[in-house]
């Protein structure tokens, strides 16, 4: 099959063609995922929280991720590949080249960071070294300690402007894609309409060009915690590859995610 890249992605939001990403941390499930049909696998530093056990992403490592991206990579035919540089791993553009390198070595195609219009010198120079770029903002989890807890993010008429103009100067910068979590659907809708690349939502509403979600929150792996935004595929499925194809087909049909799964 032909490889998925970020002009196939571009060309997905020009076609109006919904893009499905899922989080992958190994060879096997990265396979599966692969096989039925999902344009991108994000080896998140969720992987904290989810693999880990720990309760927010904060102690993930450089070294944890490109172990973990590996693993997806050797799964991988078709996705594109994305990987989260984690906390304080791109402070300054130099630290942020070395990181990304090891990312990139480790079989990445496209490393992704968060923030917002502090970050553009980097994006710029990693572009202008090899290296794709996908933006994160919204409720980014890196900073819950600056946020007080997992919150939805640009409920204001301030922090919406605010995020949106961060997402126009990243793209501006050489994003080539952006997550955007956590915001009011209205938000999501706007910025999706305001930007060119294409934006994958989580917990944004159903108009953003694409949806991630945690494999372990769309399987319901994590016992007793569902967040509102996602929503288990395996309960209504039985088995795990009808789960993957169901959310594949749901976020292209339109009908995830639904009212109850987005923030007004
Ligand atoms: O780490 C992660 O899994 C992510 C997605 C939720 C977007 O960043
Ligand atoms: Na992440």
């Amino acid at each position: 099959a032909k490889k998925v890249t970020s002009s196939t992605l571009l060309n997905m939001k020009q076609q109006g063609e919904k893009i499905t990403v899922l989080t992958a941390y190994d060879a096997s499930f990265a396979k599966l995922f692969d096989e039925q049909g999902v344009e991108v696998m994000l080896i998140g530093d969720s992987l904290g929280m989810v693999l880990q056990g720990e309760s927010d992403t904060l102690p993930v490592s450089v070294d944890n991720i490109a172990y973990h991206t590996s693993s997806v990579r050797q799964g991988t035919e078709r996705a594109l590949v994305i990987a989260d540089m984690p906390f304080m791993s791109y402070s300054t553009p130099e630290q942020t080249y070395l990181s990304a390198g090891k990312l990139m070595a480790a079989g990445a195609t496209m490393i992704k960071m968060e923030g917002g219009s502090w970050l553009c010198e980097s994006v710029t120079g990693l572009i202008q070294r090899g290296v794709p770029v996908c933006g994160h903002l919204g409720l980014t989890p890196q900073s819950v300690h600056v946020f007080g807890g997992f919150k939805v993010q640009g409920r204001s008429e301030l922090q919406a402007e605010q995020i949106l103009e961060d997402a126009i100067a990243l793209e501006r910068a050489g994003i080539q894609l952006l997550v955007l979590e956590c915001v009011p659907s209205s938000l999501g809708k706007k910025i999706s309409e305001s930007l060119s690349i294409p934006v994958i939502g989580i917990g944004a509403g159903p108009d953003t060009d694409g949806q991630v979600l945690v494999m372990h929150d769309m399987l319901g792996i994590s016992a007793n915690y569902m967040p509102k935004f996602s929503k288990n595929f395996l309960a209504e499925t039985g088995d795990i590859r009808t789960a993957v194809t169901r959310f594949i087909d749901d976020v292209k049909q339109g009908v995830f995610p639904g009212e109850e799964h987005s923030f007004n």
